[in-house]
This record gives C-alpha cells, sequence and structure tokens, in this order.
C-alpha cells in the first residue's frame, strides 16, 4: 500500500463552508487568524504560545501542502463560501493508512466562533473521510478540560470511548487527561 499512489479529492463543500487542502500563498490569511485567536488557542493548542510571523505561518501552510500531497497528514483549510475569509482550520492527523484510522483537529478564528462552523466542518470532514478515504475509525481527541471542544464532538454523533488519565502534558507542561472520542465502521456508520 503505498499513501502516495491514492487519488484524494484536494476540496469539498459543507452548507457554509468551502474546505480545502492547504496552497502556498495560504500563510498571510492564516496568520491574521491565530494572531486574532491566540487567546482563545494557546491554553490547547502547543504551537500557539507566542505570536507567529507571517513568513512562520507560511512555512508551516508550505508543510502541510507537502504533507498532503505526500498523504502523510491531511491538513484542511475552512472557508467562508460566501465572504472567501478563512474561518479556521481542521484536517486528518495521526493516519495509519493500513488500518485507514484517522484523527479529526481543529480550531476556529474567534470571531466565527458559536455559530457551529466546526460542528459542519467535522460532520463534512467525516463523511470525506468515510466516503473517499474509507475510513474504518476515525477519531477526535482533547483534553478532557476543553468543554468547547468535546462538545464539537458530541454533537457530531462522536462516541466517548474513555478518558486516559495522565496521558500527556498541556501547553504549560503540566499532566492532563486525554478524553478519546471515535466514530468506527459498523457502528457509527
Ligand atoms: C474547540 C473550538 C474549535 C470549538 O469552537 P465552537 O465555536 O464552540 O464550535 P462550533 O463552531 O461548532 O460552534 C458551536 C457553538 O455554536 C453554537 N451555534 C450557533 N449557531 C449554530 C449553528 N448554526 N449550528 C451549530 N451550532 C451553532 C452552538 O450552540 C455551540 O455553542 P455551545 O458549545 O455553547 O453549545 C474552539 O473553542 C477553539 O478553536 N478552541 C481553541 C482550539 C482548540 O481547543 N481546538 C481543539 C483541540 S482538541
Amino acid at each position: 500500500m503505498k499513501p502516495i499512489m491514492l487519488s484524494i479529492p484536494e476540496s469539498f463543500e459543507s452548507s457554509r463552508l468551502l474546505i480545502r487542502a492547504a496552497r502556498w500563498g495560504d500563510g498571510a490569511g492564516v496568520n491574521e487568524a491565530v494572531l486574532e485567536s491566540l487567546a482563545e488557542l494557546k491554553p490547547w493548542m502547543p504551537w500557539a504560545q507566542h505570536e507567529p510571523t507571517l513568513e512562520e505561518s507560511e512555512v508551516s501552510i508550505r508543510r502541510s501542502r507537502l504533507e498532503f500531497l505526500e498523504r502523510s497528514d491531511l491538513r484542511l483549510l475552512l472557508y467562508n463560501k460566501e465572504t472567501g475569509q478563512l474561518v479556521g482550520s481542521s484536517g486528518l492527523h495521526r493516519i495509519n493508512w493500513q488500518s485507514r484510522r484517522f484523527e479529526i483537529g481543529y480550531w476556529v478564528r474567534t470571531s466565527c466562533s458559536r455559530q457551529g462552523y466546526i460542528t459542519e466542518a467535522v460532520e463534512a470532514i467525516t463523511n470525506y473521510a468515510i466516503n473517499e478515504l474509507q475510513a474504518n475509525r476515525i477519531e477526535i481527541r482533547c483534553d478532557s478540560r476543553n468543554t468547547s471542544s468535546a462538545r464539537v464532538a458530541e454533537r457530531s454523533g462522536f462516541t466517548l470511548e474513555g478518558i486516559l488519565r495522565n496521558e500527556a502534558c498541556d501547553t504549560e507542561g503540566n499532566l492532563r487527561d486525554t478524553m478519546i472520542f471515535s466514530k468506527v465502521r459498523g457502528v457509527e456508520y
């Protein structure tokens, strides 16, 4: 099985969003959204501990594009279909192509939060994983204190499988518990 040989659509839509792989030049829009959202991202995202420069955001986007092309990690950017504004970022990570397991991650820019965009994106990306990537297992993992993230998983019909105690360290280096939600073929779909 050679993942690089897989044909994978680079973009699809939900009712309000264009969801697509990163492209050269997307860094400026991501930089603006991250700077606006840093206070909300900082407690949960290890990469959001300082203000990124424009160049750092563009480097991250270009890495994501290369990873998408080699199918090692499928980052997906979320754009408002009407305005073209970047709403947030998501994607399918920690991929195991043999078992077809994927993990969905996400963040929303603060001015677009609490409007259901991330739940909408998670539902569309889940369908993409099932229909285009033949997913057998789709996970959502979050710090057990991250109630907004857990609510996205619950609203999207993911099942809480368990809470792994002292599973990782948070962005301040303190031990944290990790909630694991999933959808698996034959049970949830
Ligand atoms: C986790 C995160 C993405 C959740 O964002 P969010 O805006 O709460 O999620 P959604 O876009 O799905 O919006 C859902 C909220 O909008 C409300 N809402 C308003 N209009 C809605 C609509 N049309 N459809 C669905 N929900 C809607 C919902 O009631 C819900 O609010 P509630 O959680 O208070 O019940 C966001 O808090 C974030 O970016 N956090 C920092 C990064 C992070 O923690 N990422 C996850 C790491 S595991």
